[in-house]
């Protein structure tokens, strides 16, 4: 089910007698009867869901995939579960479109708790249509899908056909509570508000509310990373190191080929497609002035020599899980004295920002620490209105001046969403404690535009972000993406090594 309509149109038709309907079901090998391995994810998903059981006694929960998306007329997007989905699920890549996790209350004669049940659309008969002529789903377009006993062997979930949705649902509906994850899929969500209106259960303010408390839990339940999504975040790191050095191995093509940026953001990306499942956001790939503006992806810039580039880019994994690091390099391989000046400004601040990492502390301590050394830098270039001292500008109420060079936090929850968890509350996410096994980024920077009247001359048209991903351990943090160099001199000879290989 899509949330849109494909526009359907008679001018290529493909005309289907009956006679090759009748000789495109024959004459296949039988199918593979192997069925795959339980995925490493599975046990994992699993202890997610019991969480989410616990919370939710006696309640039907569903947890929609989402509907492949419309590009333009019949070519889709590329599929992305829904991050709730995949977290209990264990689906990644582009896995399943239009499946519909269901947590089914079981009463206490069953064992209480919840049955999991995955509805999707399993892999169609070759006597059917949509074998070879159903260009969304059909085998012959979109490829072999999986069958219903694959999904059980691989998730440990029971599976059924998706058509056996409305009925599962509308079983009991007036007695057992319903609640959907409604922004993953707003046709489940219609669906379900349907069986609720034919229950006698209308979709008042209050009804929807509890639609949202659930996603909001099931947001915030990604929260503190397992075992299994520590790894993943390592292999996406790993995957982005791959990328990152194989720009840096090829900033004199991007410099000789025009369009640099663009360049840049292509090498990036046929590693992200390659290790990994692609890129896990759009790559900032901003030379020279271009990094001063925050959310540059059009990359449609030259890379020059003696500028700097930012480059921000992740890879997301086959799980989804993506790293989101940022360097900024000198395209020449080397920092000019006002480039190394802003960047060591901006190390120093991200390394009093991963030293305020720890169990307990404030998740907005990070930013506290990283926006202070910002701060007292603009202050000793003297760039502070005359009179304001680095108390007054990180006064909250009053001043802020500083965020002229800064406007951004310093930090934010990284998983399965490059900024994850987004439905938590200011007190879950702003002004919780950081817990062991959260995975946050730290990343200052400073940002002078090339038309900023009150910069020094020196610094203008510059900018600098250094990002890292950490991971909240029991006596502090482990910078996850240490693996590739931070400081002005570090980066400096990482460049030397990569050019000379
Ligand atoms: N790449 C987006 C961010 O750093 O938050
Ligand atoms: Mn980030
Ligand atoms: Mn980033």
């Amino acid at each position: 089910m899509s949330s849109e309509q494909q526009a359907k149109s008679d001018n290529r038709p493909r005309p289907t007698t009956d006679e090759f309907r009748s000789f495109v079901r024959e004459g296949w090998a039988p199918r593979r009867s192997a069925l795959p391995a339980r995925a490493p994810a599975a046990p994992y998903a699993q202890a997610r869901r019991a969480t989410v059981s616990d919370r939710f006694p006696g309640e039907r929960l569903v947890i929609p995939a989402g509907g492949l998306k419309i590009r333009s007329n019949d070519c889709d997007y590329a599929f992305r579960p829904h991050s709730a989905f995949a977290h209990l699920t264990g689906l990644g890549s582009d896995r399943e479109p239009d499946a519909v996790l269901v947590l089914h209350p079981r009463g206490e004669a069953d064992g209480g708790g919840h049955e999991a049940v995955l509805y999707f659309r399993p892999l169609a008969g070759r006597d059917t249509e949509e074998f070879f002529a159903d260009a969304r789903y059909g085998e012959f377009w979109v490829g072999a899908r999986p069958t219903l006993e694959d999904v059980e062997a691989e998730l440990g979930v029971s599976a059924r056909h998706i058509d056996e949705l409305r009925d599962a649902l509308a079983k009991d509906a007036g007695a057992v509570a319903l609640r959907v994850v409604r922004d993953a899929d707003r046709d489940i969500a219609a669906l379900v508000d349907q069986v609720r209106a034919e229950a006698g259960v209308e979709a008042t303010e209050e009804v929807v509310a509890a639609d949202e408390a659930l996603a909001a839990y099931l947001s915030v339940l990604r929260m503190a990373k397992d075992e299994y999504e520590i790894e993943q975040m390592r292999e996406a790191i790993a995957a982005t190191t791959v990328g990152f050095e194989a720009v840096i191995a090829d900033l004199a093509g991007a410099v000789e080929r025009g369009r640099g940026e663009r360049w840049v953001e292509g090498t990036f990306g046929l590693h992200a497609r390659h290790q990994g499942n692609g890129v896990g956001y759009d790559s900032i790939c901003a030379a020279g002035d271009h990094a001063n503006t925050l959310h540059w992806i059009k990359n449609t810039g030259e890379v020059r020599p003696g500028d700097l580039i930012l480059l921000d880019a992740g890879v997301e994994v086959d799980s989804l899980y993506t790293a989101d690091i940022t360097r900024t390099l000198p395209v020449d391989g080397t920092f000019t004295d006002a480039q190394r000046e802003i960047y060591d400004a901006v190390y120093a601040a991200q390394q009093a920002g991963m030293e305020a990492i720890r169990p307990g502390a404030k998740f907005s301590d990070i930013h506290a620490a990283a926006i202070r050394v910002i701060a007292e830098h603009l202050h000793a270039w003297g760039l502070l209105p005359e009179g304001v001292g680095v108390e007054d500008t990180l006064n909250e109420e009053h001043g802020q001046y500083h965020r002229r060079w800064m406007v951004h936090g310093t930090s934010h929850h990284l998983g399965i969403d490059v900024h994850d968890c987004a439905l938590a509350t200011r007190e879950q996410y702003l002004d919780a404690t950081l817990e062991v096994g959260m995975v946050v980024t730290v990343e200052p920077g400073l940002y002078f535009k090339a038309d900023d009247l009150l910069a020094p001359e020196r610094f203008r048209g510059q900018g600098v972000r250094i990002e890292d991903d950490v991971v909240v351990t029991s006596d502090g943090y482990e910078n996850l993406s240490a693996g590739m160099p931070r400081t002005s001199a570090d980066v400096e000879a990482w460049i030397a090594a990569i050019r000379a290989r």
